[in-house]
């Protein structure tokens, strides 16, 4: 009889839900994915339902469970991982949401973010939650909907409505409207928490006109959390006991339990996460500081350069150019073009993250020539990600003095080999991705099973880990130079172009 039991990772992403098996090696059994609908009101706005994803979410539970055939009660523990950000009010009565998710993409709510940073609030901000004033972030998003939706602020403030991330949100609906709770990772990305003191922050609540009473308890990410209503996982009680964020949790499922480790995330968008120790360190230079994982009674600190714009630029050559159908044919696309012929592309459609900070700025392609094809702005679009990377990184050596001696990556565009081989020649580090895709979703499994003693301590978690493909540098680094001084002209002439 096979005694093995399991945990289930939900990887709850900004364009696709994944339910996902690990078994005892951390090794993947099974995954079941679904994507879901995107809504772009107006340009710039991004937008999701809520109960579309609830309904994602339940349906890839179920499909990952029936391909197996595994029995519900050998589930040992469920890890949560999301897109952070993503803002749902939803009234706590009826359970239904008053108004779309607004996604961390969604540019909707720059002119709050504008009217802070006029009003000389960046550095407060900054100080008490590691972040740079921005839309991005869930503040703006929950003070907009409490301004727009009639009645909103006052329910709130009576505690009928309910704020949270994509992860409280899941929970509460596992739990049957049970338990309303966030892990520390996702709370630091709100702007309303405050990473030294660990707590919502009055000052930023009252700024804003943010009802404490919406908002979710802040628990360790390790933690049992709640468990599941019987009817919602076959008849069986199992522990939510994982919740975090999905680049920390991926920075957690590379082991990069070390202080100095770094890892690159290449999703929808592309987060570069340095583990910076129990410490919070401030960076004068645009990366944000957020919380790594709270685990065993500590809180672990991160640095972090978001990217916004990553795998999304290859999706735009699929769906909007209509380049290719599918996205893994970029590789060979870019591989056959042999060079850009000079083309630059800047995927700025969304503004740009770190360093830059800049939420007006959009797309732009330069050097084009009568030669410039397909291939050469494929290949252009997937080395932007690379240049991007580059500046991130550059930015976190800076900061932090700890000079890079690999990036650990991982994430869909990770797959391809062009994209980092090129990677490792514009940095002129090595690269070394993750044997296993899905590590989002297995930091979220090690954190859940940690709580549960499915597995002990991180060392043996340190034994599980197995990496992948290595691409070494191959390039001239005086080519290297060249070629990136070339991105950094292009992105100063995008915003150029905008201001
Ligand atoms: O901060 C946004 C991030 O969490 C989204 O991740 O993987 O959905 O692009 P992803």
């Amino acid at each position: 009889m096979d005694d093995q039991q399991y945990v289930m990772a939900i990887d709850e992403g900004t364009t696709s839900t994944r339910a996902i098996i690990f078994n005892h090696q951390g090794e993947e059994v099974a995954i079941a994915q679904k994507e879901f609908p995107q809504y772009f009101p107006k340009p710039g706005w991004v937008e999701h339902d809520a109960e579309e994803i609830w309904d994602a979410v339940q349906q890839v539970m179920s499909a990952v469970m029936i391909k197996t055939g595994i029995q519900p009660y050998k589930i040992a523990a469920i890890g949560i991982t999301n897109q952070r950000e993503t803002t749902i009010v939803w009234d706590r009565h009826t359970g239904k949401p008053i108004y779309h998710a607004i996604v961390w993409q969604s540019k909707q709510t720059a002119p709050i973010a504008d009217q802070l940073a006029k009003d000389g609030y960046t550095k407060m901000i900054h100080d008490k939650t590691g972040l740079v004033v921005d839309s991005y972030f869930s503040a703006t998003k929950i003070k907009w909907i409490l301004d727009r939706v009639s009645g909103a602020r006052e329910k709130a403030k009576k505690g009928d409505l309910l704020f949270g991330t994509i992860d409280t949100w899941l929970l509460w609906n596992l739990t049957d409207h049970h338990v309303h709770a966030t892990d520390v990772t996702n709370a630091s990305r709100t702007m309303l928490f405050n990473i030294h003191k660990m707590d919502w922050d009055q000052d930023i609540l009252d700024l804003l006109d943010i009802p404490k009473a919406m908002l979710p308890k802040v628990e360790p990410s390790s933690h049992i959390f709640g468990y599941t209503a019987g009817y919602h996982f076959f008849g069986v009680q199992i522990p939510i006991a994982g919740i975090a964020g999905d680049q920390q949790a991926a920075l957690f499922g590379q082991g990069a339990f070390e202080k100095g480790s770094v890892k690159n995330t290449y999703g929808t968008g592309a987060f570069t996460v340095m583990n910076t120790g129990t410490k919070p360190t401030l960076s004068d230079s645009g990366l944000l500081t957020t919380i790594a994982y709270g685990l065993n009674g500590e809180t672990h600190y991160a640095l972090e350069g978001s990217i916004f714009v990553a795998g999304s630029a290859v999706q735009w050559l699929r769906d909007g150019l209509k380049f290719f159908s599918k996205a893994s044919a970029s590789e060979k696309m870019a591989v056959d073009a042999h060079t850009t012929g000079g083309v630059y592309v800047v995927p700025s459609f969304t503004g740009l993250g770190a360093p830059y900070w800049d939420q007006d700025v959009r797309g732009a392609v330069f050097g084009l020539t009568r030669g410039s094809d397909r291939g050469a702005i494929t290949r252009a679009t997937l080395e932007a990600i690379a240049y991007q990377t580059k500046d991130v990184v550059d930015t976190m050596v800076k900061d932090t003095g700890i000079p890079l001696n690999k990036l650990a990556v991982d994430g869909g565009a990770s797959r391809n080999d062009f994209l980092m081989q090129f990677q490792a020649d514009i940095l002129q580090t090595p690269i070394v991705r993750a044997k296993i895709e899905e590590t989002t979703a297995l930091g979220a499994s090690y954190l859940s099973g940690l709580a549960v003693d499915f597995w002990h301590d991180q060392d043996e978690l340190l034994k599980l880990s197995k990496s992948g493909t290595q691409f070494a540098p191959v390039m001239s680094d005086k080519e290297a130079r060249g070629l990136y001084e070339g991105w950094q002209r292009a992105v100063k002439a995008t915003q150029f172009f905008t201001h």
